[in-house]
């Protein structure tokens, strides 16, 4: 062979085993044994994630040999292939998705300039693609080493967190710590998962605390997954491991459509359109002051008895989730009566004002089951802003243009009458259940302020005779739905059993629902 053609097949086999070299470096991440330390803390390595998450043999990795630039505090020994994060684009039963994983074995997960421009490089992808993005984050957060560069990386990644917003599903898991303006990023996205033993979310840690507050806290106390997903609100989900994380996520995209252009997917069922479900006839009981599980009435009513909630642990007043019918995902927004009597307090109004406003970005229609005895009276509610945070859900639901289905199951009281997917901010469809009672408030209240002078009046041992003959009388005359449907605020009432049949029925008469708001820069929702 020519001396020539020699040297330049050395001189490529040179190339090939460099690339083998820094393919396997970048794949080895921090080393054995930091793997290893994962592991038995419970943990998975940023790749086992993606791999559990995408379909199989789907993974493009982007950025693979990407390095850091940092050449302080002895950083320029230290300069490994992909510099821990993880990034590229794969599928979730055949669609697309964007993704990156931190990787917690090469220095922490810490976001260096190199990796923030990694993220951006994916999410901008994203954005002219109209694809979801998906962020498996477990991080010590800025590092160090680069100062203001990995501020700057992060404040990047919040721009585009906000630009993505209602254009393409954002989702973020909690696999390990996320600390400092870190959590920020997560706190932008649509969903936030944590694992339940090994993650944790704050702006300031225990030891902090404690300098400045005195208080002891654990750091499981202060942001584990509980706390948010109970406490705060913060968190949607709590998964038992990485692997249920990554489940959970792939289950909440079949819901979702890739951006806000395309209507969620469709999956086929063999669940009838019209199927009677009998045992809601019995559901609410004849006694208003009982509780029951408006989840029961989900349940018998969506496809397959198959209700994916979401916040399931954070103000369990309002419920709310997602579901299908005729094989269409839908969003559910409902009263709980359960729980504080369906009551609509700061928590729940929030609650249910971000979901609203998800679904109506994504194009996802939106089903309200309403039984509230109205908001929650008391001055922590007052002082804590219940009529700013309120507002918010009136806010949400009112400007909301996808179709609208509305179902009173029983209270529809006062200002929550209003705000619960009301005919009048616009609901395509409201149906009220013959146990429904529509009207300012309940009876025992009314009777309380109309009769007031009267029930004073009346001898001390009559008083409360009189108050119950009124209270009936009220309830009689006012708390039923009949008045409303007089007026067309509702537009049937319906037997509960045939209520899959008439909220599919409606959907498909909405199926080309147009709706649009008056042109503005953007609304300016009451925060
Ligand atoms: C560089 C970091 C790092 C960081 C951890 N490491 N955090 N390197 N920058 N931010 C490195 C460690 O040096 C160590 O390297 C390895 O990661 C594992 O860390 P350990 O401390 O051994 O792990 P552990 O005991 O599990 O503790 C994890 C931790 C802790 C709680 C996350 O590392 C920690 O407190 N890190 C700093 C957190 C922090 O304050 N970050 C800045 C937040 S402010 P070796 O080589 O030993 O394996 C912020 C601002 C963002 O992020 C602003 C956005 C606006």
């Amino acid at each position: 062979m020519p001396e020539k053609k020699v040297t330049a097949a050395a001189a490529a086999g040179k190339r090939f085993a460099e690339l083998r070299r820094r393919s396997d470096e970048a794949e080895a991440g921090g080393g054995a044994e930091r793997r290893e330390r994962e592991h038995k803390a419970g943990k998975l390595t940023a790749r086992e994630r993606i791999h559990l998450l995408l379909d199989e043999g789907t993974f493009e990795e982007l950025d693979k040999f990407v390095r850091h630039q940092c050449a302080d505090f002895g950083m320029e020994e230290q300069r490994p292939s992909g510099d821990g994060f993880v990034t590229g684009f794969g599928r979730i039963e055949g669609r697309l998705v964007y993704a990156f994983a931190q990787d917690f074995t090469v220095f922490g997960g810490s976001l260096s300039e190199s990796n923030a421009q990694k993220i951006c490089k994916i999410m901008d992808l994203a954005m002219r693609s109209g694809t979801p993005v998906i962020g498996l984050n477990d991080s010590g957060g800025a590092r160090i080493q680069e100062g203001v560069r990995s501020l700057a990386g992060y404040a990047d990644i919040f721009l585009r967190n906000t630009l993505a917003s209602g254009v393409v599903p954002q989702i973020s898991a909690i696999l390990g710590p996320c600390a400092g303006g870190a959590v920020y990023s997560p706190a932008i996205t649509d969903f936030i998962f944590m694992t339940r033993e090994n993650s944790y979310m704050f702006v300031t840690g225990p030891d902090v605390i404690k300098t400045v507050t005195h208080e002891e806290v654990t750091k499981q106390e202060l942001g584990g997954a509980m706390t948010h997903n109970e406490k705060s609100g913060v968190a949607h989900f709590v998964s038992r491991d990485d692997a249920d994380c990554c489940a959970m996520i792939r289950e909440l995209m079949s819901f979702l459509p890739s951006n806000n252009m395309e209507d969620p997917p469709r999956r086929a069922t063999g669940d009838s359109p019209s199927r009677r479900e009998e045992s809601l006839n019995s559901l609410v009981p004849e006694d208003p002051l009982k509780p029951y599980d408006i989840k029961d009435a989900i349940h018998a009513i969506v496809d397959e008895g198959y209700f994916f909630e979401v916040h399931e642990h954070f103000a369990k007043n309002v419920v709310v989730g997602f579901a299908r019918l005729d094989g269409n995902p839908v969003g559910i927004v409902a009263n709980q009566p359960a729980f504080l009597a369906g009551v609509l307090d700061i928590n729940a109004s929030v609650k249910g004002a971000r979901f609203v406003r998800f679904c109506d970005a994504f194009n996802i229609p939106l089903i309200t089951f309403e039984d509230v005895p109205g908001f929650l009276p008391g001055t922590q509610q007052e002082f804590g802003g219940i009529i700013r945070h309120g507002a918010k859900l009136l806010f949400a639901f009112a400007e909301a243009t996808v179709p609208k289905v509305t179902i009173i199951t029983r209270k529809a009281y006062g200002g929550a009458y209003c705000v619960m997917a009301s005919k009048h901010i616009r609901t395509d469809a409201n149906f009220a259940w013959p146990t429904a009672e529509i009207a300012v408030m309940g009876p025992e209240g009314a009777v309380n302020i109309v009769y007031k002078r009267e029930l004073d009046k009346a001898p001390e041992g009559e008083r409360e005779k009189l108050r119950q003959e009124k209270i009936a009388e009220f309830r009689e005359r006012f708390a039923n739905p009949f008045i409303a449907a007089e007026r067309g605020y509702v537009d049937a009432i319906i037997e509960p059993a045939e209520t899959r049949a008439k909220i599919i029925t409606s959907l498909k008469a909405l199926e080309n629902k147009k709706d649009v708001n008056p042109r503005k820069k953007h609304g300016n929702i009451p925060l």
